[in-house]
């Protein structure tokens, strides 16, 4: 394990010009997009890159992406890799790993998420402040290198406390309306039907979606600092639960995404 996150760390810096970046991006479902605000880009696409798993989804490019963004350098990961796809926990991560191997220290990640609290509308954006992991799979499970992380990480502040506190500053400079709520994660691919949304809502989520949680697992054991965010696209609120299909995620991400890339370019920028 050690070898391989290695060797694909080499690769990458051998094919990357100009000073490697701290901060790292994770561009979840329909966010992509958020690449046209990198400069200078340098793309890698996943299929060159030694022992990285490929993306199989539709509407998930799989690139990494080198550049600034504002003023910092950074790392952005167009396409992630789901543990509904057939991934294990430790090929979904595997990227998590390299970029800590590259030396990065803050790790910002988006996704689409289904909302639970009666507060949400479709469209918004949600800081995520804490996470319950239902997924049936741990990505530290087996082995632990100490190299990496602790064999028992602490989890009482997974998201940043103080990356938070930045991000609500700015959408209020900004004037943009900002959720804050747990993320469930799930393996997916189903959508939840109306019992499971209410279920998630009652064990105290806000929000559901099927990724996020097993990177920022990783992120902490390797001691990065953590921010996410969601953007709502379609509610699982009792007695508005309506169908749900990747289309309509997709398009709903695609339309909160200006005021997503405000946020995260400042945030980024800034801190
Ligand atoms: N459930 C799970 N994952 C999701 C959802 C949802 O409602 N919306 C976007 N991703």
């Amino acid at each position: 394990m050690l070898q391989t996150i290695k060797q694909t760390a080499d690769y990458i810096r051998s094919r990357v010009e100009g000073e490697m970046p701290k901060t790292a991006i994770i561009l979840g479902t329909g966010l992509g997009a958020l690449v046209d605000h990198i400069d200078n880009k340098q793309y890698i696409p996943y299929t060159d890159i030694p022992n990285f798993p490929v993306s199989t989804v539709e509407g998930h490019s799989g690139n990494l992406i080198f550049g600034t963004l504002g003023s910092k350098r950074v790392m952005a990961m167009q396409g992630r890799f789901h543990f509904y796809e057939g991934y294990d926990m430790k090929q979904v991560t595997f990227p998590v790993r390299v970029m800590k191997a590259l030396g990065i220290e803050t790790l910002f990640v988006s996704n689409a998420a289904g909302g639970m609290n009666p507060a949400f509308e479709i469209g918004d954006i949600m800081i995520i402040t804490d996470h319950i992991n239902l997924f049936p799979e741990h990505p530290l499970r087996g082995k632990n290198y100490n190299e990496l992380g602790p064999r028992f990480p602490d989890m009482s502040e997974a998201y940043s406390h103080r990356l938070i506190k930045h991000a609500l500053d700015i959408a209020k400079e900004k004037d943009i309306r900002v959720m804050q709520g747990v993320y469930v994660g799930t393996s997916g691919p189903t959508f939840e039907t109306p019992a499971e949304y209410r279920y998630f809502h009652i064990i105290g989520g806000d929000a559901v979606g099927m990724s996020t949680v097993p990177e920022v697992i990783v992120a902490r054991h390797s001691g990065m600092e953590v921010f996410a965010v969601s953007v709502i696209t379609d509610l699982g609120v009792e007695g508005i639960v309506e169908k749900v299909s990747h289309e309509e995620v997709q398009k709903a991400a695609q339309g909160a995404q200006p005021k997503m890339m405000e946020i995260m370019r400042e945030l980024v920028s800034r801190f």
